[in-house]
């Protein structure tokens, strides 16, 4: 009996050794799989939203890191007020900062004509960054039709035609990044942002896919889920917000463009294809990975590992989310229970 008992011991004690000694080759070979880094020194970095909020922040990011840089947006004096700002991060005399005007989600003809400027000037686009962008926050039926095809257009479009005017040529330089901020509403459909969150949801399909294709030709493509964050587009979208979106938003916290910034250019150097901030991030990543492309061992091992747990979290949270809408309900129509009937 205690034979039997002492061997099976044994033999479960080898098989932890087992995985353990797996989980470690895998953490050690990790780094030979990642891709390589790409280093910011006299790259040219196009960021779409870059007169305002995370686009600036991580336009003056990259500049910090030795990068030229082009800032795409619509209105020509934040444009150059921005290039002031971002001018002054500037580390040697051969950087440059450009800016253009243009609206990303208009017409793909333009877009690619100015992208082609912008290349005349400074070189080829080694990073292009996705932040332009716009949300709207309200009842489902309060929002105009025209709001959500507005919002896609600008969300979705807007990334798609910057990235259709550069991703050939990173192919055939066999070398680029892409990244597209999406949004933590990007990640699960909260109330209040039913033309938003699609939009957000979108980028992530095109992520996904873009990535599939371009990764023999060693671009890069990043997903970034930003968190609430301290911008002019985050003081406007307040205005209108539910009391609903805003009591569920008000459960994580308020971040810094420039924080933001730094993680999803980290990221994007890295090559790695999801970007978030903080550990609701890190948890929101890792439960919604699905299919998603994985750039390290490292990181699909943590996904398979914590994926359960998290999903036990998340119905917590889901049930808090769940619950402050239902109280708001009542409160508004005066009822004591939520209707059934
Ligand atoms: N702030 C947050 O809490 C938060 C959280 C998650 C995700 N995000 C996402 O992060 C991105 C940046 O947000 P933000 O808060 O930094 O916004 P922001 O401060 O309002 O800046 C938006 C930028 O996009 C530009 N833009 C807007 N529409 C454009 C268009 N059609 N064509 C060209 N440029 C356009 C704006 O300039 P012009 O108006 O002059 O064109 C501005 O430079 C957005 O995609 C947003 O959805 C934000």
């Amino acid at each position: 009996m205690f034979g039997v008992v002492s061997l099976q011991s044994v033999m479960l004690l080898v098989a932890v050794a087992f995985v353990v000694a797996f989980v470690l080759l895998l953490y050690m070979l990790s780094p030979l799989v990642n891709p390589a880094r790409l280093g910011l020194s006299g790259a040219h970095v196009v960021v779409t939203g870059g007169s305002s909020g995370i686009g600036k922040a991580i336009a003056i990011e990259c500049v910090r890191q030795g990068a030229c840089v082009t800032l795409v947006a619509r209105n020509e004096a934040k444009l150059l007020q921005a290039k002031r700002e971002v001018e002054e991060h500037v580390v040697n005399e051969s950087q440059a900062v450009l800016c253009i005007s243009v609206d990303v989600s208009n017409d793909f003809n333009q877009v690619e004509s100015v992208i082609k400027q912008a290349q005349e000037k400074l070189g080829p686009v080694d990073m292009l960054v996705n932040a332009a962008g716009t949300s709207v926050a309200g009842r489902f039926e309060d929002i105009k039709p025209q709001e959500f095809k507005r919002l896609m257009e600008v969300n979705y479009l807007g990334s798609v035609f910057t990235s259709l005017a550069v991703v050939p040529g990173m192919k055939e330089r066999r070398k680029g990044r892409v990244v597209y901020v999406s949004s933590q509403a990007g990640q699960l459909g909260l109330y209040g942002f039913t033309a938003y969150s699609p939009t957000k949801f979108a980028l992530r399909g095109l992520a996904e896919a873009l990535q599939m294709e371009v990764k023999p030709y060693n671009v890069y493509v990043t997903l970034a889920f930003p968190p609430d964050t301290d911008t002019p587009g985050f003081h406007e979208e307040i205005k209108d917000k539910p009391l609903e979106t805003k009591l569920i938003s008000e459960t994580a916290g308020l971040y810094q463009p420039e924080f933001v910034a730094k993680v999803i250019v980290k990221d994007a150097v890295l090559g790695n294809f999801n970007s978030s901030v903080g550990s609701d991030g890190y948890m929101l990543c890792s439960l919604t990975s699905g299919m998603s492309p994985v750039t390290s061992i490292t990181e699909g091992l943590q996904q398979v590992v914590t994926m359960g747990l998290f999903r036990l979290i998340s119905l917590f949270y889901l049930c808090s989310f769940d619950s402050i809408v239902r109280r708001c309900m009542m409160k508004r129509e005066g009822c004591t229970s939520p209707k059934t009937e």
